[in-house]
Parts: structure tokens; sequence; C-alpha cells
């Protein structure tokens, strides 16, 4: 008998499409994992509607478009379950048991929690709540590694905290998880405004690059980045713009930033962001046309969500019934 795989549980939100961040510090990496871990890759709609004023409509367009981007970005049917949260009885019913063993104060303390809130005239309380539904998610499957962007990681340590919190309460039932996290493209920040994270929501949507837009939209953000008024190409703290470039630049090609910046060390500002834009260019041209015929077919797509529901639902239910029996419920 052969050695049982690993466990990788992660998802993206389906609220519009990717950006670079989210491919960089996120969805390229999976794909590499795909071959030595057994894969778990969902669509956390239920996430999604924690913002009020979502639209139901947009909603479940925007879930099967992420799967066709799940698709295009390399993650493969074959390997992978890839799958819609919404569609598997689990998640709610696991949050609401880890809710009971989670304080509220370490809720308000969440970093995404504190930030999204002061945005907002109203707070409902799945937004609060959100970060025991990801942990939800990550023990459903027992996950032993989550790979994540930066801006996850707290999250994934509450997810921790709560395995151990239930192993002590109950005895040994989960896997106490693993954040996964690259060095280079964990934290993309906005082309406008390079110490604030890229991100869909940003009113400036000139700082952030969705990688399916379309490819002169692209080279336009990258050529009108914000920089500083100095000069060289070098990784600094105090040349946020330069560095969040360079490191573009090196989760792309596959270079150190140190190798960056021995070789474009020398070349002007403008040089260099061409040479970003090309580079990012070059890569997303084959995922554009792989995520558009992908989209032709919402047949296939519809048939890989329900090949991937009945092998995570099978998953799911086994180890509901295993937290049920310990927690003494029916
Ligand atoms: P979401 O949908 O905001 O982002 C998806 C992934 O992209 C990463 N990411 C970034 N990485 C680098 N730079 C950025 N600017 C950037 N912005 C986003 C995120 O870290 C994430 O890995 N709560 C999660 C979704 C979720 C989940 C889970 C993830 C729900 N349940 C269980 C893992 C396991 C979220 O909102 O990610």
């Amino acid at each position: 008998m052969g050695m049982e795989k690993k466990i990788i549980v992660t998802g993206a939100q389906p609220t519009g499409g990717f950006h670079l961040g989210n491919y960089l510090g996120a969805v390229k990496n999976w794909c590499s994992l795909q071959e030595d871990f057994e894969c778990f890759f969902f669509i956390p709609n239920l996430h999604a509607i924690t913002c009020p004023s979502y639209s139901p409509t947009e909603l479940r367009h925007n879930t099967i478009q992420m799967l066709a981007q799940f698709m295009a970005c390399g993650l493969d049917p074959k390997k992978s379950h890839m799958f819609i949260q919404s569609s598997i009885t689990g998640h709610t019913e696991l949050a609401w048991i880890l809710g009971c063993l989670t304080p509220v104060g370490q809720l308000f303390r969440m970093t995404q929690f504190k930030a999204k809130s002061e945005q907002k005239d109203f707070v409902g309380s799945g937004l609060l709540y959100y970060p025991i539904l990801m942990a939800a998610d990550i023990l459903l499957y027992n996950a032993h590694l989550v790979p994540v962007g930066e801006d996850q990681k707290q999250h994934v340590e509450l997810a921790r905290d709560l395995a151990v919190k239930f192993n002590q309460t109950y005895g040994a039932t989960f896997n106490v998880p693993e954040p996964y996290i690259l060095k280079t493209g964990a934290r993309v920040y906005s082309l406008q405004e390079p110490t604030k994270k890229m991100s869909k929501s940003d009113p400036n949507q000139k700082g952030t690059i969705f990688i399916f837009e379309p490819i002169d939209g692209i080279r336009k953000k990258i050529r009108s980045a914000v920089t500083d008024s100095g000069m060289g190409i070098t990784f600094s703290k105090n040349k946020p713009g330069i560095a969040n470039l360079m490191d573009i630049f090196a989760a792309l090609t596959g270079l150190t930033v140190e190798t960056v910046e021995a070789e474009y060390g020398t070349h002007s500002y403008s040089d260099f962001k061409n040479c970003v834009a090309e580079a990012v260019i070059e890569h997303l041209k084959p995922l554009q046309a792989c995520y558009f015929e992908l989209l032709k077919d919402k047949e296939y797509l519809n048939a890989v969500l329900e090949d991937s529901k009945k092998v995570a639902q099978a998953h799911a239910s086994r180890m509901m019934a295993k937290v049920y029996r310990r927690v003494g419920l029916f």
C-alpha cells in the first residue's frame, strides 16, 4: 500500500476576477503542489456574502468564472478537487461548533476584521465570524498545509488554535494545519499606493492588475506605476514602488530579487517598468486564451464541480460524523 498523500486546503473568494496578488501570492503556487498532495481547492462563496452590498446574480456568475480562472491558472481537475463551499454540507455546521470554542475577543482583534469593519456603516456578524468559517473550511478536510498570501496568515493561526483547543477538549481529532507562505509574491502591493496591498476592492483600479483584463490596460497600469523620484533598481524599504515591481518581476521570472538587482540595477525606472510589463503580459497571454475557451463550455465546468463535490462531500461527511460523536451531538 502506498503512503497517503498529505492534504492541502485553500480557496479564493468569487468576488470578481483574480488580481496579480491573488495569482502570485496564491494560485500560481498551488499548481506545483498538485503532484505531491491531495488538494482541495474550493470557492468560498459563503465568505463572499459577508459583503453587504453583493449582488446574488453576480455572485453566481463569479463563482463559475472563478472555477474557470482556477483551471486557466493551471489547476487540473484530474489531479485536484475543485468545488463550491456552499454545495458541501459540513462547512457551516463545523463553523458553529468551532465558534463555541472561540473567545469573541480573539475575533474582534483580527486585523482583517478591524480594517474591513472600519470602512463600513453596517457591520454584519458574518464579518466577525468569517475567520471561524475559514477555520472550519480547513479542518473539515483535515488539512496539513494551507497555502495562502501573507494577509491570511492570522486566519490560519486561528485555525491552528482551534484545532488544538478542540483536540484538548474532545480528544485528538484534527491535524494542526501549517500556513504555507512563499517569499516572493506573498504580498503584492497596489501599483498606485505601493504601501497598501493590491486588492480587488481598491477604489483606485489603476493600482490593481486583473489577470484577465485586456493586455493594453495591463501595460498602461504598469507603465504608470507610482515610484519615487530617485534612480537605480534596488530593493529597499524607501523605494516601495520599485521594490513591488521587482518582487512581481522576480515571482514571474523565477529569479531572486538579488539577481534582479544585479541584472537590472542600472536600468532607468521607465525601462524597468517596460521589462516588467512585458514579463507580465508574456506570462498572462496563454492564461487568458485558456480562460476564454473554458468559459465557452459551461457543461464541462459543471461536470468538474459535480465530480469534485462527490469526493469533497465524502471527506466532509466522514469528518462531521466523527466530530458530532466527539461533541455529543446526533
Ligand atoms: P482571498 O479571496 O482574498 O484571496 C485569495 C488568495 O490570494 C491571496 N492574496 C494575496 N497574496 C499576495 N498579495 C496580495 N495583494 C494578495 N491579496 C490576496 C490571499 O492570501 C489568498 O491566499 N479568506 C480567504 C479565502 C478562504 C480560505 C479558506 C483560504 C476562505 N476559506 C480556507 C484558505 C483556506 C480570502 O478571502 O482570500
